[in-house]
């Protein structure tokens, strides 16, 4: 088709990666889109292997990652090197997902260039802007400059209301987190970390920045506490890359017969792992999104959450990073059959896996008029 639109796609996290996958495979069938996929590398190594699983070669690569980054210079080389980007392709559309330094950069720049920016997984809010730190911010500044907000939920657009977005702008798709999802458990690609079958499996992540320091230490030692009380539960714990994780994590955890630190997972045997688990310890978003899908209950080591919408169906629960409520919030669900039953429902409030059928449905509506009326 001629007079095509040009649809720039923009990853730079892992997460953004798995959530991105499942539009840009969609987007890349439609007749009317040229897809141009940019990574930032934000992240270099666990966007490499998320974006190799689902068999997306970026076109342009800005290899922005330094080891420790600190969010200002981030953010300066972000801008600059996306606005000579943008200036070079010029593009239509700029699309890009979540609440990361790389997506609030790349809708600052689209607003300067003039370019309509499409915000996926909008609308999500704590309203506070500690927590999470910085994505609060990061959302809401690229909640305020987008053309297309896709929400996941009818709570999302009530935020997005709220702070007096335009309804008409504002599309309930569900999160492409659980299309990614849906394809990829089916592949059921092995999880390649020998643990012990007779076990009970708790699975851990952690990386918010805003948890730094005694929060996170104090993470870690509930962590302990837990797998000393229980012999008969193993913590698998795929360790975040950011050095200040890294470091707390190995000096507190590295040396327990029953706690096993490795090295972040692929993301196809990391849904295994969540699919194996008994219970989740996270204060991650998107497994905050995954595991109830799964049936997983998830205790989540935040003071707030962004998705309170598996919290409202009883699914999961915030705990915060208080050693002691961790400790006793787990014990509850390791020692009472019915508290763990109640909270091991399959729900997903997050999704259907049509999100991203949904967000292309939009934008072919919106480009279609032009691309037909360009056409002789
Ligand atoms: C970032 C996002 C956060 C998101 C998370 C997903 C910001 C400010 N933070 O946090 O919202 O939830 O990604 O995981 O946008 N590193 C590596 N290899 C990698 C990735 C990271 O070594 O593949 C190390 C580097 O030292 C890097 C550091 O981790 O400097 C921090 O990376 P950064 O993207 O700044 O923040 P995250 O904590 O990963
Ligand atoms: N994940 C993964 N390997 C791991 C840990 C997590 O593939 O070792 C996946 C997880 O299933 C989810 C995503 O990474 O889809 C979440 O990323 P992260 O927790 O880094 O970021 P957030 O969602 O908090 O922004």
């Amino acid at each position: 088709m001629r007079n095509r639109k040009h649809v720039l796609c923009i990853v730079g996290t892992r997460p953004e990666g798995i959530k991105m996958a499942p539009l840009i495979k969609v987007l890349k069938r439609e007749p009317w889109a040229r897809v141009t996929v940019l990574a930032t590398a934000q992240h270099r190594d666990l966007l490499d292997q998320v974006l190799a699983l689902f068999d997306i070669e970026p076109d342009v690569d800005l290899d922005i990652m330094k080891p420790n980054q600190s969010l200002p210079e981030l953010t300066a080389r972000l801008i600059t090197a996306l606005d000579g980007t943008f200036a070079e392709l010029m593009p239509d559309i700029v699309l890009a997902q979540g609440d990361t330094t790389t997506v609030m950069t790349a809708a600052l720049v689209a607003f300067y260039r003039n370019i309509p920016f499409g915000h996926v997984e909008a609308g999500l809010r704590t309203h506070d802007l500690g927590n999470p730190f910085p994505e609060e911010m990061n959302r809401m500044v690229a909640g305020h400059l987008s053309r297309w907000h896709f929400v996941p939920t009818e709570r999302s657009r009530g935020n997005l209301l709220r702070e007096g977005i335009s309804d008409s702008a504002i599309h309930v798709t569900g999160n492409t987190v659980i299309d990614a999802l849906l394809e990829v458990a089916e592949r059921e690609l092995p999880l390649d970390v020998p643990l012990d079958p007779s076990r009970r499996l708790v699975l851990v992540t952690a990386h918010r920045r805003e948890n730094f320091g005694e929060p996170f230490r104090a993470v870690c030692r509930a962590i302990r506490q837990l797998a000393d009380r229980y012999e008969d539960i193993e913590v698998l714990y795929p360790v975040h890359p950011n050095p200040n994780v890294r470091a707390t994590a190995h000096e507190l955890l590295g040396d327990h017969p029953r706690i096993r630190l490795c090295r972040p997972l692929d993301y196809a045997p990391f849904v295994e792992a969540q699919k194996r688990a008994y219970l989740i310890l996270t204060d991650s978003g998107g497994v905050q999104e995954e595991a109830p899908a799964l049936g997983k209950p998830v205790l989540v080591l935040r003071a707030e959450t962004e998705r309170p919408e598996a919290v409202d169906e009883g699914v999961v629960r915030l705990v915060g990073t208080d050693e002691a409520r961790i400790v006793t919030e787990a014990s509850r669900l390791l020692d009472d059959a019915a508290a763990y039953r109640s909270m091991a429902r399959g729900v997903s409030p997050y999704g259907d896996g049509l999100a991203a059928r949904r967000i292309v449905a939009v934008l072919r509506d919106a480009m279609q008029p032009e691309a037909n009326a360009g056409l002789s």
